[in-house]
Formats: structure tokens, sequence, C-alpha cells
């Protein structure tokens, strides 16, 4: 199976990856859906909502507070580091992810196509400036806007919100046009995100899924390597 996987990889003249929490696992980031994920600690519907932000923007903070420090402390895996390594080694490769994380970049991937935001960003509610702001803990929660003193939000797309529609575009057109996708630690059941990867199927690519377990899109794809991230991933560029 890793042989045929390896021979696809190398085979591929417009190759894909799509990313989820999984790929972070290893590192030490918590998944939102299984055994220890945050959605079974927290309430989605209390943190993760534009209607949540504004009934309480400091509980809010706090958790995504709480999260940028965690962040500080963990490092990018062997399966960041792969992906980094592929996109070096083939520029065309285009790397999405649903990560917020910002562990692709800390491992050298580029222009990584981050449909669900970056946790280090932050946007003026007021004023719309958006800016990078690696400071955790934040000195102020909620934090307020340098330029115009309106509340910051974190730079994340949640649930009920569209997806960055630029970002999206281009998902979706290279989704579309790959003869190849990598779905990677990815539950996908949250849409459209998980909708990638029928959407490459059906524009006639092989698609092949790394995961601890199978998923909902296990059934469809060509190839299903079940295991860690970190340990099969690089065994793909072998
Ligand atoms: P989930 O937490 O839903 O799924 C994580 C997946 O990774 C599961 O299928 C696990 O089996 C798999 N996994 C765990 N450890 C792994 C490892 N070491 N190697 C390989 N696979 C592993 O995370 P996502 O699918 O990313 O959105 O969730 C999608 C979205 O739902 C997130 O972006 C977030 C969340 O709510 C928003 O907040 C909008």
């Amino acid at each position: 199976m890793i042989e045929k996987a390896r021979e696809w990889i190398r085979e591929s003249r417009r190759p894909v990856a799509l990313t989820g929490a999984g790929i972070s696992a290893e590192s030490g980031v918590p998944t939102f859906r299984g055994a220890g994920g945050l959605w079974r600690q927290f309430r989605a519907e209390d943190l993760a909502t534009p209607q949540a932000f504004h009934r309480d923007p400091k509980l809010v903070w706090e958790w995504y507070d709480f999260r940028r420090q965690s962040l500080k402390g963990v490092e990018p895996n062997a399966g960041h580091t792969f992906l980094a390594r592929w996109q070096m080694r083939r520029p065309e490769v285009v790397l999405i992810t649903q990560n917020v994380d910002g562990l692709h970049d800390r491992a050298g991937s580029r222009n990584v196509l981050k449909l669900h935001g970056d946790i280090w960003m932050v946007r003026c509610t007021v004023c719309g400036r958006e800016t990078r702001n690696e400071e955790a803990p934040l000195d102020e929660i909620p934090p307020s806007c340098a330029d115009c003193t309106g509340l910051l939000r974190p730079g994340v797309v949640w649930f009920g919100e569209s997806l960055p529609p630029g970002v999206w575009e281009r998902a979706e057109d290279a989704v579309d046009d790959c003869d190849l996708l990598l779905v990677v630690g990815t539950s996908a059941v949250v849409y459209p995100a998980a909708g990638l990867v029928p959407s490459a199927k059906s524009h006639g690519a092989r698609v092949i899924e790394v995961n601890l377990e199978e998923t909902p899109v296990s059934g469809t794809v060509d190839l299903s390597l079940l295991g860690k991230a970190g340990e099969i991933l690089p065994e793909l560029l072998r």
C-alpha cells in the first residue's frame, strides 16, 4: 500500500494535500473530535460562533488565549516536515489546511491555503484591519485595535461564517484541477472543506487518505493508509 502511494506521489503532476487537526496531534495539539478532542470538553456554540463572541468576547478570547499559549510550547512534527519537504522538491504542491495553528508555516511550508483562518491573526470588528499578533498570553483580554481602539476578534472562521472567499476559491480550483489529493488527519465531517474529497474524485483525481481511523470518506478514496501521519508521511517520499 505504501509502495503504491509512493508511486502515485511520484507520478502526480498536480498534487494537492488537505490537512486537518490530526496532523498536529503528534505535536501535542488536541484535535476537535475523538478522544481528548476539544469538542468533547467544550461546547462549540459557547466558544466558536459569532453569537458566542457577541455575548461574551472575554470568554471567547480567554479560550483562544489559552490555545495560543499552548501552541507556543509545541513544535511541528514529521508530518508537517514531510509536507514542507515535498513542497520544496515539488513547488507545484498545493497545501490546503483546516488548521489554524500555524505549524505548517513553522515547518517551512509556503502559500498555505488556510480555510479556517489563522489563530495568530487578529481582525478589528470596527475598522476591519487585520494584523498578525503572536503575543501569548495577551496583555489585555479582550484585546483592542491599535488604530481605532475597536474590539479585536481572532482571525479564524467560526461556525456559521463563510470561509475566506479568495482562499476557498483557490482551494476549489486546485482540487478541481489536481491529479492527486492527499488527505491527512481530518474527520472529513466539516463542510465545505470535507466536500473537497468527493470533488477531487469526481474530477478524476486519485485520493489517498492518511488517518488513525476510518472516516466517512474512507470508503470512497483510492487508498486508505491507517496510522499516524508523523509515521506514514515520511515513508511516502523515500
Ligand atoms: P477532527 O478533530 O474532527 O478530526 C481529526 C482527525 O484526525 C480524526 O479523523 C482522527 O482520527 C485523526 N487523527 C488523530 N491523530 C492522528 C494522527 N496522529 N495521524 C493521523 N490522523 C490522526 O479535526 P478536523 O477534521 O481538522 O473548525 O476538524 C475540522 C474542523 O472542525 C476544524 O478545522 C475546526 C473543527 O471544529 C472550526 O473551528 C471552524
